[in-house]
């Protein structure tokens, strides 16, 4: 039975990280893409902080994200847990080192202009970069030191696997969504066990029903192909209800990340994510769907 909006709670814990998490977080790529202007990126990020979003999800990598979540944030920053990746991009230092790691956290705190980042995760690395003993060591240098709150990995399939076996980190960060559940049930629910916190990423599979045609893009045009084999009508709660409902409320996922440049989609998600779980009966369609598309081969999108 769906929960009705006074029952569904909109904050969860992070796993046993001690972090309190909304239940939909704000992607924060789009504020690095220079089309959008200061404003609206300040806007953004204010009307998310608002409408009691409060978890955001960064990069160094997604442009000048990480410069302007910082300054959109301003004197709002304890009201915010900031999420962002490193291992790679200090000029001068090799990638996927322990100094990488060391350097790449003290240049996010510099661009984010704040004095701890809450998560702090190794962005898409594979599986024998993640048993670098060199790397974990500085992540627990960086929290014993204060300057991280926990640490994590994003990633996908047997690199994802390692991390929740590996038992170094306290958060991971995946593809959860109607096209990609390659970890539900796998990754996601042995994370989840383990008392790590679960990020769900493309919630919306980037929302691939937007292209009558197949996109460039080659992960928008996995999901393309892939929501095209599954031909799933999503009448009557329309594809965003039910793509945030479907991750939001997946088992194991303490929060959902939609990437988004625009506050018309935000309060959507917002909307959606108040309804609670979708319906049993629906939840049962997705899975068959999925199933019967040949799903269970399909990989998890990076
Ligand atoms: N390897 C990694 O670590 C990794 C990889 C991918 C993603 N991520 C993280 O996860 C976040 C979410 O993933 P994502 O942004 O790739 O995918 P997503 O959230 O599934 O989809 C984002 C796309 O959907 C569009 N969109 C959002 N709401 C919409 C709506 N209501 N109707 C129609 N279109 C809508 C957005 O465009 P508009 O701007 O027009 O709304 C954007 O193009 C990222 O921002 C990033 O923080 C991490």
């Amino acid at each position: 039975m769906a929960l009705n909006v006074a029952t569904t709670p909109m904050r969860r814990p992070l796993g046993a990280t001690g972090i309190e998490v909304s239940v939909l977080g704000l992607g924060a790529g789009p504020l690095g893409d220079a089309r959008m202007s200061e404003a609206d990126a300040d806007a953004l990020v204010g009307a998310a902080l608002d409408e009691g979003v409060t978890l955001f999800d960064t990069a160094p990598s997604y442009g000048s994200s990480e410069e302007r979540l910082g300054r959109a944030l301003g004197a709002r920053r304890r009201d915010a847990i900031i999420v962002t990746k490193g291992g790679y991009g200090v000029p001068g230092v090799a990638d996927w080192t322990g100094d990488v790691i060391r350097l790449g956290i003290e240049a996010a705190l510099r661009r984010l202009g704040t004095d701890v980042i809450d998560v702090f995760l190794l962005h898409s690395c594979d599986a024998w970069t993640l048993g670098r003993d060199d790397i974990a060591a500085e992540l627990d240098r960086a929290k014993a030191a204060g300057k991280i709150r926990a640490s994590g990995y994003s990633g996908e399939n047997e690199a994802l696997a390692a991390a929740v076996a590996s038992r170094r980190f306290d958060v991971v960060e995946c593809s959860v969504n109607v096209f990609d559940r390659a970890s539900l049930g796998g990754a996601v629910a042995g994370a989840a066990a383990a008392g790590l916190g679960v990020l769900a990423k493309r919630p919306l599979a980037n929302a691939p029903w937007r292209f009558e045609s197949p996109p460039d893009a080659g992960d928008v045009r996995t999901y393309w192909e892939r929501a095209r084999a599954m031909s799933v009508d999503a009448s009557p709660l329309g594809w965003t209800e039910l793509s945030v409902r479907f991750a939001a409320f997946a088992p194991g996922v303490s929060a959902a990340l939609v990437g988004t440049s625009r506050r018309e989609h935000l309060e959507e998600a917002i909307a959606a994510v108040k309804r609670g779980p979708l319906e049993e009966g629906v939840e049962r369609m997705l899975e068959e769907r999925w199933r019967a598309s040949g799903g269970e081969g399909w990989p998890g999108v990076i």
